[in-house]
């Protein structure tokens, strides 16, 4: 017997064909006229199928009949064409064989529709349901179109390390990694931690970014990217802020800014494309349910330039808007989300590249410009997120890289092994950072970073 998933069962295609369909039952309805219709689904699509049983099924009255949300079942039978509404196929059932049964009085996703607040608290079963399971496909989609987009254009994978002794932003957000009993030094109260007694000898930490790491590589190979988790222990409750995310770093040697933008922007909309293309079904769900103007926003910005502007026009344009924020504006401050929104969304309505940064607020890797004052970084603003990536030109400079280090207090030997792909064979390059929870959260419109990792951990939080 061919087992066919219920995406492929709702093809009309498989009309005729004698099928398994397995899956979770979301509704059942009876029929006076002695059958049952039962819909079920298996994640594979945003769409159930119908299965219709008997009565003279031979568990038709003692288990069919009772069989609520939540039960998994096995049904064989012929697909036929189907005269429901929304559905080609339907599968005529010879054999029911219910798996596992789901207490209706105790089981959450009844037909009641919940917030997805109170789904955070079920993160276990929320892929269940509509909205969780299409998030979960076009996540999936994403990261597919991810790897295929640096593939095709000859980027090698990388895997750079979790665990590491260097905050490379420098924001001293960085989660400590031990093996040491802390109740132990708790107790004993040790004036001072000797690190030699602990696992890697000296204070180790989850990374923020792979990008330090992956700069040795693209000094060898090229063109390169990561694809992991990072962790930050920044205590920012926003929805736009996990304490783990998944990044996305390209690195380029021989790059530098304007590229590294070309890039991005290529990058971006290809991944949009392939979600509106390959995930046509929940997409469509998203636009429904969720933002209404989703669709038209990615097609419209398939279909345009980002803007590029400097900071400092940028901070003009803020001062000069005449729109009262909450934390003001001047040349010299890191943008606040409710700027970064403000340029994107009312200003230019366009996904914007800033670059240029002041270097005071930005990390000692980045490439001093001749003014001495601002930097090559960028950062890409889209609608209702802000910042989506962030990404520089790297200072290939030795002497100026050092310069750097030291103004922001960093221990150069610490660093010594970065420091000597400036020493040997040096070259211009770039690359940047993508939030993979950020992206997701953009091209599915969802309202909140928790609502689109599996299991989110924020400050406070780490259940399952
Ligand atoms: O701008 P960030 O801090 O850049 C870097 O880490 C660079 N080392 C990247 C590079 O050049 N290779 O972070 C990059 C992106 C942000 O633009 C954002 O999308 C995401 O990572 N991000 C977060 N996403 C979720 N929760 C958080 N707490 C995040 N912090 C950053
Ligand atoms: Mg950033």
């Amino acid at each position: 017997m061919e087992k066919l998933s219920v995406a492929q069962a709702r093809q009309e295609a498989s009309i005729g064909k004698q099928a398994c369909l397995q899956g979770w039952v979301r509704t059942r309805r009876d029929s006076k006229a002695g059958f049952s219709f039962i819909e079920i689904n298996d994640g594979s699509s945003q769409g159930n199928i119908q299965i219709i049983a008997d009565a003279n099924l031979e568990n038709y009255e003692s288990e069919i009949k009772n069989l609520t949300a939540g039960c998994s079942i096995s049904a064989i039978g012929e697909l036929k064409a189907s005269g429901g509404k929304g559905q080609s196929t339907e599968l005529h059932a010879s054999q029911v064989t219910v798996h596992g049964w789901a207490d209706p009085d105790t089981y959450p996703l009844q037909k009641k529709r919940h917030s997805f607040e109170k789904l955070r608290e079920w993160a276990h079963l929320r892929p269940r349901t509509n909205t969780f399971g299409a998030v979960a496909r076009v996540r999936n989609c994403i990261c597919n179109s991810i790897h295929q987009f640096f593939q095709e254009d000859g980027f090698l994978y990388v895997h750079t390390p979790v665990i590491t002794a260097s905050d490379c932003e420098g924001a001293g957000e960085m989660f400590q990694v031990t093996t040491m009993d802390l109740e132990h030094v708790a107790k004993n109260t040790i004036e001072r931690l000797d690190y030699q007694f602990d696992f890697f000898d000296r204070p180790s930490f989850l990374t923020v970014s792979g990008q330090l790491e992956a700069e040795t590589y693209a000094c060898a190979l090229g063109k390169v990217y990561t694809f992991g988790p990072t962790f930050r222990a920044e205590n920012s409750n926003t929805s736009r802020h996990l304490a783990e995310f998944w990044m996305i770093e390209p690195e380029m040697a021989f790059c530098e800014l304007s590229e590294n933008m070309d890039l991005a922007e290529a990058f971006l909309k290809r991944v949009f494309g392939d979600a509106m293309e390959k995930c046509a079904e929940d997409m469509e769900f998203f636009n429904l349910r969720i933002d209404t103007t989703l669709l038209e926003t990615l097609n419209g910005i398939m279909s345009s330039d980002f803007v590029r502007l400097p900071y400092t026009e940028a901070v003009e344009i803020l001062e000069q808007c005449g729109e009262s924020f909450e934390y003001p504006v001047q040349w010299g401050v890191d943008l606040q989300s409710e700027h970064e929104r403000f340029l994107t969304e009312t200003h230019f309505k366009s996904p914007v590249i800033l670059y240029d940064y002041p270097k005071i607020i930005k990390p000692f890797y980045m490439y001093c410009n001749d003014d001495e004052k601002t930097v090559r970084g960028m950062d890409v603003l889209v609608p209702k997120i802000g910042e989506i990536i962030g990404g520089s030109q790297r200072e290939h400079r030795l002497d100026v890289l050092e310069q750097r280090m030291t103004e922001q207090d960093l221990v150069i030997d610490d660093y010594w092994w970065y420091t000597d792909l400036r020493k040997y064979g040096t070259v211009p390059h770039a690359g940047f950072g993508l939030g993979l929870e950020r992206l997701v959260q953009f091209v599915t419109g969802m309202a909140n970073i928790r609502d689109v990792i599996p299991f989110p951990r924020t400050p406070g939080n780490a259940d399952f």
